[in-house]
């Protein structure tokens, strides 16, 4: 059976974390979409970790990872990564599978991505500029390059002719680059990723599946940054939704059990795009430095904001959710009043779905006061110890949505978890 872990807002929502403190009950962890513009972050033994490619299972030595068919690949940061993580003495080796039908990403395919947000100017989606786009483009154009092709005889002049039609493009937006400065690392780590486990991994989890295993799909981004369903354009270019398990995994839908949607007790955003609830404000300021909302890859400060419940319930609906785990409510703690939106204004009418071009418009969020509560959350281990303040919060949350919040997740740490 698989059941999935997902990101019900605009990522960021403690994926890494859930998926780390999930793994002992699964045999194997696979992520099927985005790439090395995720940052998964885990703290387990006074370290912390920050994972982009490597699904978040990996740290426990029994445990099969994968990057599925979904995933796109870029070969210098994989190694950087890899090389990181195994100073912790796990053996990657073992323990990673790579899909052969994972897209790669190009020298170029950075640059592209650079020079084309740079050609947005003002308009630009704040893309982590690690070539996701451009690589995404060239899979549906059916040019892309996958990692299998790196075992061609051929390769070179695959990646000959891909990045010709790339510097064809960078040069008519006038955009400077140097592309032999990065080709040297680009081949290196190609050769380093060949060391590794490159297997067809549809039939490898269809037969784990068969043979009764526990599979674990780890989401990046979240369901805000969807490419059908996100705030489009300001989205990320892979299907984050339940749905992009099947696809980028090669998992058929009847094997879905359980969907674990994540999310934050307040929102956060980096990089452009509608954000209803955002508090441009002190009280925005507070969230951000008491929640540390830095991002994991870019070191970007987090837009931050209000719990935004049309936005929740539009997700949840999506993914068909069937347990909720709440993030970071440990930040609340000290805030005189939370507040949650419970739905939106525009041009005098209250509406509970999100309107399309939401972007061209000005949306009023119509808000429910709650009293704060106070206490260090993150010393707590049992849902009888959270403040009845919080309690009350969450209850409404719950009844809102209808769908059980069943991990309260009160600090970064694996050990900082209530089941409820
Ligand atoms: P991901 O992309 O969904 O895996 O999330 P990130 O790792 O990018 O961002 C979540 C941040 O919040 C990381 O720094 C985590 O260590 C941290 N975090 C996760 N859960 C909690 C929590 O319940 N409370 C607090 N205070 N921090 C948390
Ligand atoms: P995790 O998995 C938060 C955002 C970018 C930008 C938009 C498009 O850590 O939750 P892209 O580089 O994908 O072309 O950028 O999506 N974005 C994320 N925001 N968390 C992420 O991943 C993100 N991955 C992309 O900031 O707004
Ligand atoms: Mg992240």
């Amino acid at each position: 059976m698989v059941d999935v872990v997902l990101g019900l807002q605009w990522g960021d929502e403690g994926k890494g974390k859930i998926v780390d403190v999930l793994t002992p009950q699964y045999d194997v962890v696979a992520r099927f979409q985005g790439g090395p513009n995720a940052g998964h972050s885990l703290e387990f033994g006074g370290n912390k970790y920050v994972l982009n490619t490597i699904p978040s299972g990996i740290f426990h030595e029994h445990c099969i990872n994968i990057i599925g068919n979904g995933v796109v690949v870029d070969p210098v940061q994989l190694k950087k990564e890899i090389e990181k993580a195994q100073t912790t003495g796990i053996d990657i080796h073992k323990n990673l599978y790579i899909s052969e039908k994972a897209h790669l990403i190009l020298p170029t395919h950075r640059l592209v991505d650079a020079a084309s947000e740079a050609k947005k100017g003002e308009h630009k989606v704040g893309s982590t500029l690690r070539g996701i786009s451009p690589t995404y483009q060239d899979k549906i154009g059916r040019s892309g390059l996958r990692v299998g092709d790196i075992l061609s005889p051929i390769f070179k002049e695959k990646y000959t002719n891909a990045t010709a039609i790339h510097c064809t493009l960078l040069d008519s937006l006038n955009f400077e680059y140097n592309l032999s400065e990065h080709e040297p690392a680009f081949f290196e780590a190609v050769e380093f990723l060949k060391t590794f486990k490159i297997i067809n991994s549809e039939y490898y989890i269809n037969e784990l599946i068969a043979q009764g295993k526990k599979i674990l799909a780890e989401g990046a981004q979240g369901t805000l940054l969807d490419i059908d369903f996100g705030s489009y354009p300001f989205v990320t270019s892979s299907n984050t939704i339940t749905g992009g398990a099947c696809v980028g995994l090669g998992i058929a839908p009847q094997h879905i059990q359980k969907v674990y949607g994540i999310f934050k007790a307040y929102c956060t955003r980096v990089g452009n795009g509608p954000f209803p609830t955002e508090q441009e404000n002190e009280t925005g300021e507070k969230l951000r430095k008491l929640g540390h909302e830095f991002g994991a890859t870019t070191g970007r400060p987090r837009r931050t904001g209000w719990l935004d419940l049309p936005s929740l319930k539009y997700a949840i609906m999506l993914n068909g959710v069937t347990d909720l785990i709440c993030t970071k409510s440990d930040v609340l703690s000290g805030f005189e009043e939370v507040l949650v939106c419970d739905a939106y204004q525009l041009n005098g009418t209250t509406i509970q779905q999100i309107p399309f071009g939401i972007q061209d418009y000005t949306i009023d969020p119509v808000y429910s006061k709650f009293e704060g509560w106070q206490g260090d959350l993150s010393k707590m281990r049992t849902y009888t110890e959270l403040p009845e303040t919080f309690k009350k919060y969450m209850n409404y949350v719950e009844a809102q949505i209808g769908v059980p919040v069943n991990v309260i997740s009160v600090g970064p740490d694996r050990e900082e978890t209530i089941l409820k």
